[in-house]
């Protein structure tokens, strides 16, 4: 696992933007797992930015997003279609076809979630995933408890994602309680992930998941397994990680070519 700590969240998202840009620059075809919540916006912003700026390139690029809320239709907006789209998707030249978000009014449920798997294998599979972090410790919907051969299905929200969550729902909006996920297993497949944390409330979740032991308990701990895994922290974020000036160290030596990316 690579942890890179940065001041703050739109200079790890800058940063976070140029690895994904690379991924796109190598790859015109790449195919990218994408993430929701309030952490991936830095990085969205500037992606946004890259493209009308400096022209990036989306026009070949796949995307799959983790999850969906059970119950939203797509145009509802608090669904994570309307998310992506209003975020990013409408202001970058992907294409309408190569979005794939799990469909959260589906009436078959498991018949959409094998399906979307096969999806991920007919675009020969996810090269880079971008990942957030629950204050419990979850990645996609993986709520602790998730198996970590998990694949994309059906998972309850805890409370405390519930709770957390709630920022984004209006007074007396019903707030889904059920999603479609990516499963840890899935996740684990992709050839790079990319995690994003900020804020002082993630700090628990990031120390237990980078240096604490490989625990369903605590789904990010999973990606410990992973060879190309790379984690991108603000300070707050940081602030409960033992070796952070370890990585702080690794991260000094590296040549000016491989720090910017
Ligand atoms: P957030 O959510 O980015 O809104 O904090 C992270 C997550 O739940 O993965």
């Amino acid at each position: 696992m690579e942890i890179i700590v940065q001041s703050d969240a739109e200079t790890a998202g800058k940063l976070a933007a140029r690895m994904i840009r690379r991924q796109i620059e190598t790859k015109p075809d790449s195919v990218l797992g994408l993430a929701t919540g309030g952490t991936p916006l830095p990085l969205y912003r500037e992606l946004i930015r890259m493209h009308k700026e400096e022209g990036l390139d989306f026009s070949r690029v796949t995307t799959f997003n983790l999850d969906e809320y059970i119950g939203l239709a797509p145009e509802h907006p608090r669904s994570y279609h309307a998310f992506m789209h209003e975020t990013f998707f409408r202001h970058v030249n992907i294409s309408a076809d190569s979005i794939h978000i799990p469909d959260g009014l589906t009436r078959d449920v498991e018949a959409l979630c094998a399906d979307y798997e096969s999806r991920i294998l007919a675009a020969g599979g996810i090269d880079l995933q971008v990942l957030g972090i629950g204050t419990d410790g979850h990645i996609g919907f993986n709520e602790p408890g998730s198996s970590l051969a998990s694949r994309t299905r059906i998972k309850t929200l805890t409370p405390q994602t519930l709770s957390d969550n709630a920022r984004f729902f209006e007074e007396g909006e019903i707030q889904p309680h059920h999603v479609i996920t990516m499963g840890i297993g899935t996740i684990l497949d992709s050839r790079r992930i990319l995690l994003l944390a900020f804020g002082a409330n993630k700090a628990e979740a990031v120390a237990a998941a980078a240096e604490g032991p490989i625990t369903a308990s605590v789904p990010a701990s999973a990606l410990q397994l992973h060879p190309k895994a790379h984690l991108f922290l603000d300070e707050p974020a940081a602030e409960k990680l033992t070796r952070a000036d370890y990585y702080r160290w690794v991260y000094d030596q590296k040549p000016g070519w491989q720090k910017n990316i």
